[in-house]
């Protein structure tokens, strides 16, 4: 665990705010930064608004063995993501464990019914989404556990819905109710909030940004003296060659990208069903905006040290650095604006009417969903716009560290087998690209267009760019030739059964049928090598048979090797007068699949979360009904069942 790899630091957080003079810790469970985020604003609001001295916790860096002897004048905040299926997120799944345990023991070994932990108060908020099933599960288990355990919580258990699009407005709308709850039970008084910035940032003009010690994007120190040392992880990419790529594609209009990335001599593993991170740049168009907007883009190349001003406050990038480089690598400046932030920022205003906009927007839901949200701005893109393009040189540049989140990693799912090229790892990904309707600019995806510009490097394509985005291709993150990307993998249980002669149906329109390509390509793998493999149905669905038919040409090889047992069921939606989906192939192979089930057949689903997935379980449920003869709430229990003992899995986005 973590634990050794940071040795040294003390994992016991008591001793640590005692150390510190904190009274409040907010621990974050985050997977994609989000709730770290929302974690560090609590933080500093309970600081600016109510005194409370506070530090953000990364949950995976303390133990809990101690929380029994937690101070009663102190306080725990917990904000918790959930993953997945109901997961816990990486970082928090010891916690989790430890909490939840039957056999939970605290230092004093003090068991559960004797509740040892009257002393601890606390406060929760958890990040979910209502189109997955166990919607806010890791939030809901960790108060009940707590709450069992005699822990008091302050304000009621706060849930945001991404799946409504609502997270934002869920968290402004909890923390008022939860603040007055602490203020009360802790005696603290309102104070008027002042900004107070969290990270020092000192110039430093003597310094060139290509002296050796300047980070110029690269994540950590083995990067930047030039070699890669492992174990790779979500700490410290690989900087992976792109061995191959290309355009699955015929349509002019749209890219979907196919890249294999080579893992050999990393120590990377991955199995079939996994996902791959890849740690993606910031379009040199946005990063431009940025700079100048803040009035910085004179002094991009300056180089900057910047330390936390309380020694709990941790810095999310290497320095010293750039303004340029923590901007285009490690600040997540494409992201959608909070409200909060906007209220924040609104005494760096440049003039009085800016500001006056500015409040406005912060201070009116309804308003800032108008000219905000719906427009799909950026914050420099909601800047500029303000102001006419004027620089708004008043703001901190630390507050646009504590305001926007680092820049993560994205997951793809796995579209190659493991066992028919261990060191290659295949990507299926369609760049996004998309003009809304109430938007001035094209949306694009921060991810999917970098990689789209790799590619187009890697094949030699002319530069510049066509799309205009700007990518830096040729910084350290992509050493050598500008044909690298930072990746790690991310284990999943998106899994294959261990049996290949059991029967698998699969459903994943779009990309959704990455996994699929690598589950049918072992499965023919192993068919060739002689083994019985069983049926292996496939449903894809895409918009028209000459367009965006993935892999079109790749299933007849595979048919060879499986013969009768492949079964392919294609869905056009828009080659025929009326839409086409898996849901309709699905009804007209109902009686099949039915049978199959009953032969204990896997049931796999890929795709797009809030229609797709849902829709399909719903479908699932009616075929089996209607083909076994039991009643519509039977056939919903026995999928309820399946997904229970994984015999139906999902990997689903939204
Ligand atoms: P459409 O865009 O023509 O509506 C891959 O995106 C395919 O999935 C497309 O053919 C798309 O059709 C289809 N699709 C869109 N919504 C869907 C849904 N709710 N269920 C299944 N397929 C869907």
């Amino acid at each position: 665990s973590n634990g050794t790899a940071r040795a040294g630091k003390s994992r016991n957080i008591i001793e640590k705010m005692e150390e510190q003079d904190k009274n409040c810790v907010v621990f974050y469970g985050s997977q994609t930064g989000t709730a770290e985020d929302y974690a560090s604003r609590l933080a500093k609001e309970g600081h600016s608004r109510f005194g409370l001295k506070t530090m953000v916790a990364d949950l995976e860096d303390y133990d809990y063995e101690n929380l029994d002897k937690f101070p009663d004048d102190k306080l725990a905040v917990f904000v918790l993501a959930t993953y997945g299926e109901g997961e816990p997120t990486d970082n928090a799944v010891e916690f989790y464990e430890f909490i939840g345990g039957e056999d939970v023991a605290f230092s004093e070994g003090a068991s559960a019914e004797d509740k040892p932990l009257q002393n601890l108060k606390y406060v929760t908020f958890g990040l979910g989404n209502n189109t997955y099933e166990h919607y806010n599960s890791m939030v809901r288990n960790v108060d009940k556990y707590l709450t069992k355990l005699g822990a008091k919580r302050l304000g009621a258990a706060g849930e945001g819905d991404d799946g409504a699009g609502t997270m934002e407005e869920d968290f402004l709308a909890w923390k008022e109710p939860m603040w007055t709850a602490v203020q009360e039970e802790m005696s603290l008084e309102e104070r008027e909030a002042v900004y107070e910035a969290v990270f020092e940032i000192t110039e430093k003009p003597e310094m060139d940004a290509d002296e050796d010690e300047v980070y110029l994007g690269e994540p950590n120190k083995n990067h930047l003296e030039g070699a890669q040392k492992g174990p790779f992880n979500a700490n410290n990419p690989f900087i992976a060659p792109i061995a191959e790529s290309s355009e699955l594609f015929t349509a002019k209009d749209r890219n979907c990208l196919h890249m294999e990335i080579d893992i050999s001599g990393s120590n990377l593993s991955y199995t079939t069903g996994d996902h791959i991170a890849v740690w993606p740049t910031n379009a040199g168009k946005e990063v431009d905006r940025f700079l100048s907007i803040l009035g910085l883009a004179d002094k991009r190349h300056m180089v900057i040290a910047v330390k936390g001003l309380d020694p709990t406050a941790k810095v999310p990038f290497p320095s010293p650095t750039t303004y340029d480089a923590a901007i285009r690598y490690h600040m997540e400046i494409c992201a959608p604006v909070s409200r909060q932030f906007v209220s924040t920022l609104a005494q760096f205003a440049p003039t009085d009417d800016v500001k006056t906009e500015m409040t406005k927007l912060g201070g009116d839901k309804d308003y800032f969903h108008e000219k905000v949200i719906d427009r799909h701005l950026n914050l420099a893109q909601l800047l500029e716009i303000l102001s006419n393009g004027q620089p708004w040189p008043k703001v901190p540049f630390s507050l646009m560290i504590e305001g926007l989140i680092k820049i993560q990693p994205r997951y793809y799912s796995i579209s190659s087998s493991s066992l028919v090229q261990k060191d290659k790892i295949s990507i299926t990904a369609v760049v996004e690209s998309s003009h809304k309707p109430n938007s001035p600019h094209v949306l694009k995806g921060v991810t999917t267009n970098y990689l789209l510009a790799l590619k187009q490097k890697q094949q030699g394509e002319p530069e510049p760019d066509p799309h205009g985005l700007n990518y830096a291709l040729t910084g350290p993150r992509n050493k050598y030739d500008g044909i690298h990307v930072p990746v790690h993998v991310r284990h999943s249980n998106f899994k294959l059964p261990s049996d290949p002669s059991k029967p698998i149906v699969m459903v994943g329109p779009g990309t959704g049928v990455a996994p699929f390509r690598a589950f049918v390509q072992e499965r023919a793998a192993q068919a060739k090598a002689g083994q019985i493999v069983g049926k292996t149905v496939l449903f894809f669905g895409c918009r028209r048979r000459e367009e965006d038919f993935l892999y079109q040409n790749e299933w007849d090889k595979y048919k060879e090797a499986l013969g009768d047992n492949f079964v392919l069921h294609v869905a056009f939606s828009r080659d025929g007068p009326k839409k086409v989906y898996v849901q309709h192939k699905m009804e007209e192979a109902a009686e099949e699949i039915n049978k199959l089930l009953e032969q204990k057949a896997y049931f796999y689903v890929c795709g797009d979360a809030s229609n797709m997935a849902r829709e399909v379980n719903t479908l699932l449920s009616k075929i089996i009904s209607k083909h076994r003869n039991v009643p519509e709430t039977k056939g919903e229990e026995i999928v309820k069942a399946m997904r229970a003992s994984n015999q139906y899995q999902e990997d689903v986005w939204s």
